[in-house]
């Protein structure tokens, strides 16, 4: 497939803006919009209910989208997740019970040790579950189940479009195995199906935030350490965050728990560190912004992500806040990714970096 980058100066840039249409087509496949319901593509064979637990394997980008489905699947339908990343999965020895769900994620379906722990649990007797943006991969091939993402190629080396689009399909999955176990209602999947339908509205919304995160991107630019802070879903969107950030810009970063500062990581911050803090303005959001604060007493220049009933609620001043459409608090890591992926990329482009091409880095990693 021949793809051009149109009016963009990157990929990368192309395929963030993409995501409104693509995360529709992904959610068009997997959601019936008329009737507000999920619709699978195929039949599962497997029954919800007979799964005790579910493993979720993947590298990079793809784990944490696996990360944030953990959450998903816990809460609604009520299945305990264990998630590893794949280089350690593969000589973990795990023991797994025939029978019961893995699930692997991978744009490529090329990765070595995504494709070694995908083997490895079909030697134990367990449903292998892929999600895969390309249909002819080995991991696709090898899988019992293929969920497709509808992402389109994906050129550039950090991933976008098919980390939102990973998070769809998880959703919808998540949706279908609460309603299968009983835990959600006919009016409870209503509820969340209609917010994902609403997504690629609000992703659209969400990109309208770039002219903000470009001027922002200056003061992130002159950083040595930039922390991402997050609870609940929004921490593994923080950990994706830093990787995105690092992984295009060179600068470096990380991820936390925003409970888990105050053991130890809190320590880095000072006036020269910014830290941005990803809270939509959901059930953890007080305990968030108490962490916030923790962190500016500090001197920690904050960047504040989060929707308008959030920004209504905190007082202090932060360097800025970047202020997301309202929506359910389920699916806000598809939303929030936004900015976060506009952040690493204008960040890079102003250091100079080789943005869809960085150094020591490949789009698909075919080597342990
Ligand atoms: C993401 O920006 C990375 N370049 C990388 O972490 C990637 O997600 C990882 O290598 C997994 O790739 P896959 O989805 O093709 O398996």
């Amino acid at each position: 497939v021949l793809v051009d980058k149109a009016n963009y100066r990157h990929f990368m840039a192309k395929e963030i803006h993409e995501q409104p249409e693509v995360i529709g087509q992904t959610l068009a496949h997997y959601v019936d919009i008329a009737n507000e319901s999920v619709a699978l593509p195929q039949e599962l064979p497997f029954d919800f209910n007979a799964i005790g637990h579910i493993s979720i394997t993947a590298c990079g980008t793809a784990g944490y989208a696996g990360h944030i489905a953990k959450y998903w699947f816990e809460r609604l339908a009520r299945i305990p997740v264990e998630l590893d990343v794949a280089s350690e999965f593969r000589y973990r020895e795990a023991p797994m019970r025939r029978g019961d769900l893995a699930i692997f994620i991978s744009q490529s379906g090329e990765t070595a040790d995504t494709l070694a722990a995908l083997r490895y649990a079909k030697s134990q007797g367990l449903h292998t579950l892929s999600i895969v943006n390309v249909l002819g991969s080995t991991i696709a091939r090898e899988s019992g189940i293929v969920l497709q993402t509808l992402a389109g190629p994906e050129i550039g080396v950090a991933s976008t479009k098919a980390f939102t689009c990973q998070l769809v399909v998880l959703a919808a999955l998540a949706v279908a195995a609460g309603k299968a176990r009983g835990e959600l209602s006919e009016s409870d999947e209503v509820d969340l199906v209609r917010v994902l339908i609403e997504i690629p509205r609000l992703v659209t919304r969400a990109l309208a935030s770039e002219p903000q995160i470009e001027k922002l991107a200056r003061d992130i630019a002159k950083s040595r350490d930039v922390l991402y802070l997050g609870r609940g879903t929004s921490f593994p969107l923080a950990l994706e965050g830093a990787l995105k950030l690092k992984e295009i810009s060179y600068i470096h970063a990380a991820g936390y728990a925003a409970g888990e500062l105050k053991h130890g990581p809190i320590a880095l911050v000072d006036e020269s560190v910014p830290v941005i803090v990803i809270a939509p303005c959901d059930r953890l959001f007080e305990k968030t912004i108490s962490n916030m604060h923790e962190v500016a007493a500090r001197g920690g220049k904050i960047i504040l992500i989060t929707d308008a009933s959030g920004a209504a609620e905190v007082s202090m001043d932060t360097l800025a806040t970047v202020v997301l459409p309202e929506m359910g608090t389920t699916f806000t890591p598809i939303v929030y990714a936004i900015p976060v992926q506009l952040l690493a990329y204008h960040t890079a482009n102003l250091m100079g970096t080789d943005v869809d091409q960085p150094r020591n880095l490949a789009k698909s990693v075919t080597v342990e």
